[in-house]
């Protein structure tokens, strides 16, 4: 098998069709076997034509390079909108072989405004009326029937036209007020779900391109829309709020046909489109969603259709937050059969999916007509097997209605709603229980896979898969908390879990697109919100924390983690201002304001004062379980640990904001700015020993997320930090050997006890089963993260909380990280270390990273006294080889065995320097501690 050029990404995307920039930037790897292990050389070609690009000939952008990046930005000649483009890449490797491959596509979208020749049509009558239910912490909310509720009307809308030639191509450009499901000649368009997408529309509305062209024959057509309330006007603000963004829904849709004889013609949405009412009596992306299929227009989307509509109107909205999508889009990921059904007393049915996931019910139905199906979610049962909705007001619904038409073959798929569920209780039906008729769809953005962990061990197994299902039932076009509740953008949880969110998938378009919004919303006076996109019914309710610690922070940490894994400074320079202006605000705030019990404070103590970052409301550790959970009840008072940690937590995320943007400075080769930064956290530092450190050492906190913190953020040294270290562990003894960490230090606890020398106990916290600890929601059946350790009790009671949280899922990153030990050294995972521990306890453990060069791969398995170790390193990169505890007596690279003639240090521990691209299998023999 030879070498060859693959995965051809453009815009970070396989043959995308919305490339809306002049200068999209290419990547691609190389894959197979071959000599060479390196990339020398590389040339790049763009053409018009795919067979000019094969010929070689009237390229776009023919661009030689001496260089071992395997991504560059185009800079040939002027991109041409909606056209499409094909490229290639030619790899001189190290031992010049002459590497091909591949041929991608990449097709451009609208470039500037003046493409768009379509004009927003209104299609709501009257604005919906605003409902801004009573908000604030701490306030009650009540449930409100959905009966009672100011839902919003989904609108049909429609337009003929005639095709009068053949076709060659054609692309639908789509997007809405509302979330749309863009029809043609009676059947749907694509497969998004619920496009646009979530983000902050003032700034940005993303569009969606769609590729029409096999269904535009000669003849007449009639294309179309569904538009629903989406995130646009559902009651997504945190009290229940509705139109977030605007009272009115609209559509703007832009056909683009090229002819095979050359011409061109686009038919773009205006005021002959005509609309109606139809089957949708509402859609509510949080409250569910109702369709009386009695009330379905037949023939609506087809030509010809003679029912009644309305006309609609023009609106004059300026085009400036247009973009093309970027990144992926949200579709149907997997379809899931029920594992269980069973009749309640009452008639009900309940199926259970046999795992948490978000989406959606598809139903398959026979009955009369009018019969009245109804459809709840929930995440879990009672203690007493019966179905329980443990979803806190005002998202406690999650119902979807339908209204039998009484047809044959009729199918019910939400398609504007989506919740977070394994049961679903299901009221109406009178039929025997098939279970084929019932699917459960899953819904989230279609990201690649990242990498995957295995085991010896089931229960770790089970971890890793319901990490990986909390992940993906929380990246539904932007990062979310949760599925079943608030479905909102809490930075703080994106903070926490991005490190693990890049090695199970990649998140790098999708983080990046999303880091767009976030520093659309950053305030004036340089906050990151809390949630983002930051709508003002989550501003309502949290009117005294519009920022906090630790959540904020997400514009330096995630930056700073999508670095580490995709290796581009792109991103760091694009937010390097937003990151400046968040510590900015930090430092003017620790600096101007204190406590009131500090006022009048003089001299030392004034002067450390100025930094640290001691006022306003913070969430603190959140969750921290000893103080806000009790154990036994499963009651939950959740300010507390923001009350009790919320004045020593901040300082520690000055510190960490700060080394980062230090980092970050140099990296950008700003190096006063570098200066300026560490020499900010040297005196961050000496404040918080002077504010908070005993004369013994000793920190002013009995937490050991208090401790985590100070450690893991360097704002202790010398005999603090051993006195932290020792007090650390004799609070994880004295807790049973159990984590008490919350939210913001969980992701460093097991890495600070290693580093401390404490590995033992923190693989004893790992393997962990009372609660709290990861192996106890395993042990308790969980298929998804939880939000709070105690989600559900000992005794199987189940408390209000989330079970599909991916913030405790940090873990994930230790793991890969520690057991299979795949460490990145040089920014992109272009150096990497390979450490597999094989003291942790394990028989056996297998895992692998998509890294921008190829997977990385480390398996180990023991037998006996003997362990045997398989590597994969990617092309264009080099692997350090550490495997502790090992006495080598053979290596084989690629099958043959190279024994000795490699940079391979044998001993007790076996080490490999500088390891090239290729596949190698060490045996060894194993020597226990
Ligand atoms: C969310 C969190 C979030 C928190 C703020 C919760 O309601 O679900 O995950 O970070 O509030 O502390």
């Amino acid at each position: 098998m030879a070498y060859n050029v693959t995965n051809l990404r453009c815009g970070g995307l396989e043959n995308p069709m919305g490339i809306d920039c002049l200068n999209p930037v290419f990547s691609w790897i190389v894959m197979g076997e071959g000599e060479g292990t390196r990339q020398k050389k590389r040339r790049v070609m763009v053409a018009r034509f795919v067979d000019e690009l094969e010929r070689e000939t009237n390229l776009e952008w023919d661009d030689i390079k001496e260089t071992e990046e395997m991504r560059v930005t185009y800079q040939g000649k002027c991109l041409e909108p909606c056209t499409t483009y094909f490229w290639k890449v030619q790899v001189i490797s190290d031992e010049d072989e002459q590497i091909d491959g591949d041929i991608g596509m990449f097709e451009t979208a609208f470039l500037s405004d003046e493409d768009w020749t379509a004009k927003w049509i209104c299609l709501s009558e009257t604005p919906l009326k605003r409902d801004y239910p009573a908000s604030g912490i701490g306030v009650e909310r009540k449930k409100v029937a959905v009966e009672d509720m100011i839902l919003g009307e989904v609108y049909q809308v429609r337009k003929e036209f005639f095709v009068k030639k053949k076709v060659k191509r054609a692309r639908a450009y789509i997007t809405a007020h509302g979330a749309y499901l863009p029809m043609l000649d009676g059947k749907r368009v694509g497969h998004y779900e619920l496009a646009p997408g979530h983000s902050d529309y003032a700034n940005q509305l993303f569009y969606q391109i769609y590729d029409i062209t096999d269904e535009l024959q000669v003849g007449y057509h009639a294309i179309g829309a569904y538009v629903a309330d989406g995130w646009y006007r559902s009651r997504i603000g945190f009290s229940g709020e509705n139109c977030q963004f605007g009272t009115r829904l609209a559509i703007l849709m832009q056909l683009e046909v090229e002819y095979q004889d050359g011409g061109r013609e686009s038919i773009g949405s205006d005021k002959s489109f005509l609309v109606s009412k139809g089957a949708y009596q509402y859609a509510d992306l949080m409250v569910g969603e109702k369709y009386d299929a009695q009330k379905e227009l037949a023939g609506f989307f087809e030509y010809g259709y003679g029912g009644s509509v309305k006309e609609t109107e023009e609106m004059e909205i300026p085009l400036t937050n247009l973009k093309a999508q970027p990144g992926e889009n949200v579709e149907v990921l997997e379809e899931i059969s029920p594992i269980f059904a069973e009749r309640t007393d009452v008639g009900d049915i309940v199926l259970d999916f046999g795992k948490c996931v978000a989406g959606k019910v598809r139903i398959r139905l026979r009955e009369r007509a009018g019969t009245v199906i109804c459809m709840e979610h929930s995440e879990v049962k009672g203690v007493d097997g019966s179905f329980l909705k443990n979803i806190q007001t005002p998202f406690r619904d999650q119902q979807d209605i339908y209204v039998c038409a009484g047809k044959i073959g009729e199918v019910y798929e939400p398609m504007f709603t989506y919740h977070g569920f394994r049961y679903v209780k299901i009221s109406g039906i009178t039929r025997e229980i098939n279970l084929q008729d019932y699917q459960a769809v899953v819904v989230g953005s279609r990201l690649e896979d990242g990498g995957f962990f295995r085991c010896s061990d089931g229960r770790m197994n089970q971890l890793q898969e319901n990490i990986r299902r909390s992940q993906l039932s929380n990246m539904i076009s932007i990062p979310t908390d949760c599925p079943q509740r608030e479905k909102a953008g809490w930075t703080g949880d994106v903070q926490i879990y991005a490190a693990t969110a890049c090695y199970n998938q990649n998140m790098k378009e999708f983080f990046r697109r999303w880091l767009s919004d976030v520093r659309y919303e950053q305030t004036e006076k340089g906050q990151i919100p809390i949630i983002v996109p930051f709508v003002e019914g989550h501003k309502r309710q949290f009117p005294q924390a519009v920022t906090s610690a630790g959540w904020g922070d997400v514009i330096t940490v995630l930056p700073w983690v999508l670095y580490q894994y995709y290796g581009d400074k792109a991103v760091l320079e694009e937010n390097y201002e937003a990151m400046e202006r968040w510590l900015a605000y930090v430092r003017n705030t620790a600096k101007t304001e204190n406590p009131s019990e500090l006022h009048g404070v003089t001299g030392a103590r004034k002067e450390h004062l100025e930094y640290i970052w001691n006022t306003n409301f913070h969430f603190g550790d959140w969750l921290t379980p000893s103080v806000s959970i009790n154990m036994e009840s499963g009651m939950m008072d959740m300010l507390q640990s923001a009350l009790q940690t919320k004045e020593i937590v901040p300082t520690f995320f000055y510190a960490y904001s700060c080394s980062i943007l230090s980092k970050v400075s140099k990296i950008l080769g700003k190096d006063d700015k570098r200066a300026y930064y560490d020499g900010l956290f040297e005196k961050i530092k000496e404040a918080f020993q002077y504010e908070y450190v005993n004369e013994d050492g000793t920190i002013k906190s009995d937490l050991q997320g208090i401790q985590v913190l100070a450690l893991h953020m360097g704002l202790v040294d010398g005999k603090a930090k051993e006195q932290t270290e020792k007090k650390l562990v004799e609070l994880i003894h004295a807790n049973g050997d159990k984590l008490d960490t919350g939210f913001l230090s969980v992701p460093y606890l097991l890495d600070v006890l290693c580093d401390a020398g404490y590995k033992r106990l923190a693989y004893k916290i790992l393997y962990q089963e009372e609660c709290p600890s990861w192996l106890y929601e395993v042990k308790m059946g969980a298929t998804s993260v939880w939000e709070s350790w105690q989600a559900i009790l000992p005794d199987g009671k189940c408390t209000f909380v989330s079970l599909a949280h991916y913030a405790y899922g940090c873990v994930g990153n230790w793991i890969y990280r520690n057991i299979v030990g795949i460490r990145c050294l040089v920014p992109g995972y272009k150096r990497v270390e390979i450490a597999p521990d094989f003291e942790c306890g394990l028989e056996s453990a297998e895992g692998g990273y998509h890294s921008i060069y190829g997977e990385i791969r480390c398996g180990w398995k023991k037998t006996g006294d003997k362990i045997v170790v398989e590597v994969a390193v990617p092309f264009n990169t080099e692997a350090q080889v550490f495997l502790r505890n090992a006495g080598i007596e053979s290596v084989k690279k690629c099958g043959r065995d190279v024994t000795g003639e490699m940079k391979i240090e044998y001993g007790t521990d076996c080490s490999g320097v500088g390891l090239p691209a290729g596949s190698y299998q060490f045996i060894c023999t194993y020597m226990e501690d």
